[in-house]
């Protein structure tokens, strides 16, 4: 798409929020990361959670985590963009070491992936002898490479269900860990929680769970939903699994990213309520005008929101911020990746 194109296309879908001028300059942008990456021979990779102009514009793929994994594993370019955040960017690299990887941002990090580091998880692996380990892709490579396999929120009770053994240990998110437990049935306990005097063999357990919270979905609670209900008695509420096995029960619906854009998508309801980041419903309602998004637009991750049009074109200018991964734990980290994605 040259200028002309891209800029029509931005005023067709954001027209409605966005003045002219913030248009025209986001398109110019645009247009000049497309070059760019046809020069470099680059793939942009973005997350559902890219702000609207820069989610409608470069990435080649938009995806959740696993999509998005699966795309980096697949790819034949030189360079890899990740619009995303750096476990994302990380992962990439993991199951791609011959490509560049670039993230725009130097940090871009997650309440999530920082909860938990390899020292932790040796800490657990001696507490629990023989209990397999499944990390969510939300953790760093070193979290990964102690770990036997991967999981996102698309298939997360699949993986543990797929294990078949007693009890697994399952990190780092808390809430995630408790949705899992209720919908496979299974007791969870965190160990790192426990009342003083209380041991752990005492108790009865399937799931070992730790006490990680993405500082998003966390904010979200049953008087949120309650508020918005009592106002809008029809509306459709959808929950990330990352937000608290309470708030979960009370939606109508909880999926992935990409599951809860093709659950708006592929049903009719007067009105749609997110409860996930806020820039996803604004991508939502650029693509969908028909459909009317609610969104509690005070939550937003700050670690999404570094990755903007100007810091992709930065990055692709001067190659930045490159990512590393030591290749003893890349070689351990990609065979936990690459069991989860064998999966399917
Ligand atoms: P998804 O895998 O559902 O895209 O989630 C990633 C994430 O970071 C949600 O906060
Ligand atoms: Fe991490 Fe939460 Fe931001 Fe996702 S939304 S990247 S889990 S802090």
């Amino acid at each position: 798409m040259n200028f002309k194109e891209t800029f029509g296309m931005l005023r067709e879908k954001l027209g409605e929020w966005l003045p002219e001028s913030d248009l025209r300059y986001k398109a110019d942008l645009a247009s000049e990361i497309n070059l760019l990456k046809k020069e470099k021979n680059a793939v942009i990779l973005g997350h559902n959670y890219m702000e609207p102009a820069l989610y409608l514009t470069i990435p080649d793929f938009k995806g959740d985590s696993l999509e998005l994994s699966r795309r980096a594993a697949e790819t034949d370019k030189d360079i890899i963009v990740f619009c995303g955040v750096r476990f994302m960017a990380e992962t990439a690299k993991i199951l791609s070491p011959e490509k560049l990887v670039l993230l725009p941002a130097e940090k871009a990090g997650c309440s999530l992936a920082e909860s938990i580091t390899g020292d932790d998880i040796r800490a657990l692996k001696k507490q629990f002898p023989g209990v397999p380990v499944v990390s969510y892709v939300n953790t760093y490579a070193e979290v990964k490479a102690e770990t036997d396999i991967c999981c996102t929120s698309s298939n997360a009770s699949l993986v543990v269900e797929s294990l078949k053994t007693d009890s697994v240990i399952f990190l780092p998110d808390e809430y995630l860990a408790g949705n899992v437990a209720k919908e496979t049935g299974k007791h969870v306990i965190f160990p790192s929680k426990l009342p003083k005097g209380q041991k752990v063999e005492d108790l009865d357990y399937q799931l070992i769970g730790w006490h990680g919270r993405c500082e998003v979905h966390e904010k979200f609670t049953v008087e949120d939903i309650e508020d918005v209900r009592s106002k809008f008695t029809d509306v459709v509420i959808l929950a990330h699994p990352e937000c608290s096995p309470e708030v979960v029960a009370a939606s109508d619906f909880s999926g992935s990213t990409s599951a809860m854009i093709r659950y708006v998508e592929n049903t009719v309801a007067p009105r749609y309520l997110l409860l996930t980041e806020c820039a996803m419903g604004d991508n939502i309602a650029a693509e969908n005008h028909d459909k009317e998004m609610l969104r509690l637009c005070s939550v937003r991750c700050p670690h999404m929101n570094e990755i903007t049009l100007e810091a992709t074109l930065n990055s692709m200018l001067k190659d930045q911020y490159v990512i590393e991964v030591p290749e003893e734990i890349r070689v351990r980290a990609a065979k936990s990746l690459e069991r989860m994605i064998e999966l399917g």
